[in-house]
């Protein structure tokens, strides 16, 4: 049962006024002790010509309590409605404990589909923060859109196309070893593809040479094709090493590469609707609309070859094709937005309407302020590093802490990739983000460790205790503590469409700290299992404990973070 709308249902009867109006007007009052929906009376004093406290006054007293409301108070000009916390508390528990897993679950999204494309590493670059940044927000993105029913698919448009390939063929042909390019491959290309840049200042030639291969490459020839594959077989080795790590996959790994023969036809239609004039020789869009200070789409350069806009204008007409999506969002930085206002727009221009369903979901920079991370590879920061850097820290916490603590090593794994992916969902994703282990891994701090341990607490008593849950009675269980928290277990299903409405994973993250810090608080002031609790209280208190590890466990999947049985 729904107690909001059933409120709603209450207060139309009760003022006569039609439903939809009240249920627009109907708020969530501040706190918890004025009340669970109030109702603002300012909305009939111009029709009764009366002050909105009177019609309040006048309004509580015809109202009628029942069994899902216990009262409705004038407070100024709200009318304040409380519902009865035993159903209110047993509703929301049976429902949490007989879905389990389900729980907070909706088919709001049903037989739309939502195309989520993140990580989107370069071929023979390192797999860097920002790219860890994009890994972390799509992937709960993703999750999200799933939980709220839509059919989602999960993209990485791979970087594996474009004139820098053309650059590594010939610096590998030049300088490749390919047993210490076995060894450690992303590093040792980088390292050749730096030495080109380098030499090609010396050596200009260099870079016609570069772009002879990558023409052959546009071309098919087998040498550079082969080389080319080896580089991106190499590379996603090492891609997929970290995604395992972060237990994040994909059903389309479709890059750059993958777009290159789909191109011709976006440059036809874009040529057949008037739209690509000449500038400087290469083939552009003008974009006047964005503002006259918008530079033009350039899609063709001067030299014939196509570029990141033109591939990401042919994957967009082949992702809608392919899935008929209702959204293409693409989890990338804010430095690429001007990019993706350009494609969009061109794509707008092209006629295609679906191209409104076309979002870019940026996100800010990552700050390392103490520098203290990892610098194998000098400056650039390696993600793996990053990632195992904290699973040796957490390692080091539970050694002080938990010296004998069974399976160290799969706990400390959860929580070091824990701690790291909730630091991304933390916060509203436009923000800057400062990379500090103090803070990630503060287990009593807004962190992952800490939502763990409140989970795992939780675990910790279910298991001490072979009481049977069912049939609890729930008027035992409702003090402030115990009522708050279930009220917030309540609000888990809007938590997630909050999160989906603004593509912003930090309503879930935000959601399940508050969680946990109730749980806390509940568990702190409320003895379970002590000896002098009755056996009646333990078991509804059980169930609540049992509801709050359920919906924990839940929202911690949906940021792609792992609950720890026991820590
Ligand atoms: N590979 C690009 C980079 O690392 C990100 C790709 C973003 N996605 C896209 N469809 N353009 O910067």
């Amino acid at each position: 049962m729904d107690f909001r709308e059933y409120t709603i249902d209450k207060i139309t009867s009760i003022t006569g006024l039609d439903r939809e109006t009240i249920a627009k007007a109907v708020e969530t009052p501040p706190e918890q002790k004025l009340g669970d929906l109030a109702f603002p009376c300012f909305i009939l004093a111009r029709t009764l010509k009366k002050a909105p406290p009177v019609i309040a006054a006048e309004l509580a007293e015809k109202f009628s309590e029942d069994e899902n409301i216990e009262k409705a108070q004038a407070v100024g000009g709200y009318l304040n409605f409380f519902y009865s916390r035993t159903a209110f508390t047993k509703n929301t528990i049976t429902e949490v404990l007989e879905k389990g897993a389900d729980y907070g679950k909706s088919d709001l999204g049903k037989d739309k589909t939502v195309l989520v494309e993140y990580s989107s590493p370069n071929i023979a670059k390192p797999f860097h923060i920002g790219h860890l940044f994009s890994t972390a927000v799509g992937h709960s993105l993703e999750r999200i859109y799933s939980q709220l029913g839509y059919d989602t698919v999960k993209l990485n448009h791979l970087g594996d196309w474009g004139t820098q390939f053309g650059k590594l063929i010939v610096a590998y042909k030049l300088w490749g070893d390919d047993s210490v390019i076995e060894k450690d491959p992303i590093n040792e290309l980088l390292k050749i593809y730096v030495k080109f840049h380098e030499e090609a200042e010396k050596k200009p030639e260099l870079e016609d040479e570069a772009r002879e291969y990558f023409k052959k490459l546009e071309e098919g020839d087998d040498e550079a094709t082969t080389l080319w594959q080896h580089f991106r077989d190499l590379s996603l080795v090492e891609f997929k090493r970290v995604y395992d790590m972060l237990g994040v996959s994909f059903d389309s790994y479709n890059g750059e590469s993958f777009y290159s023969d789909k191109m011709d036809e976006v440059v036809d239609i874009l040529r057949d609707k008037g739209l690509l004039t000449d500038s400087e020789g290469a083939k552009v869009v003008e974009l006047p609309e964005l503002g006259e200070n918008t530079p033009p789409c350039i899609i063709l350069k001067s030299d014939g070859a196509t570029i990141y806009a033109t591939r990401d204008i042919a994957a967009a007409l082949y992702r809608h094709r392919t899935y008929d999506f209702y959204k293409n969002i693409y989890v990338v930085g804010t430095p690429q937005s001007l990019h993706f206002k350009q494609i969009f727009a061109v794509m707008e221009k092209a006629g295609w309407d679906w191209a409104k369903g076309c979002e870019h979901v940026n996100f800010g920079l990552v700050k390392f302020p103490d520098k203290k991370l990892s610098t194998r590879h000098g400056d650039v920061v390696f993600l793996e590093d990053v990632l195992n850097e904290s699973i040796q820290k957490t390692c080091e916490i539970i050694e002080t802490n938990s010296p004998n603590m069974e399976n160290k090593d799969e706990v400390a794994k959860k929580i070091g990739i824990g701690a790291i992916l909730y630091t991304f969902l933390k916060n509203s994703r436009e923000k800057d983000i400062v990379f500090s282990w103090d803070s990630m891994l503060d287990f009593e701090g807004e962190s992952a460790p800490y939502v763990q341990y409140s989970y795992a607490r939780g675990k910790s008593i279910l298991r001490r205790s072979d009481i049977e849950i069912a049939d609890a009675d729930y008027s035992l269980v409702t003090t402030d503590e115990e009522y708050t928290l279930v009220t917030h277990l309540n609000a888990f299903l809007d938590a997630v469409k909050d999160a989906a409405d603004k593509n912003e994973p930090f309503y879930v993250n935000r959601y399940v700290t508050i969680l946990a810090r109730l749980f806390n608080k509940f568990y702190n002031s409320c003895p379970i299992l002590k000896d002098d609790v009755p056996e009646d209280v333990k078991k509804a208190r059980l169930a609540l404990v049992k509801a709050s590890c359920q919906v924990i466990k839940s929202a911690l999947y949906l940021l792609g973070i792992e609950a720890v049985e026991s820590m």
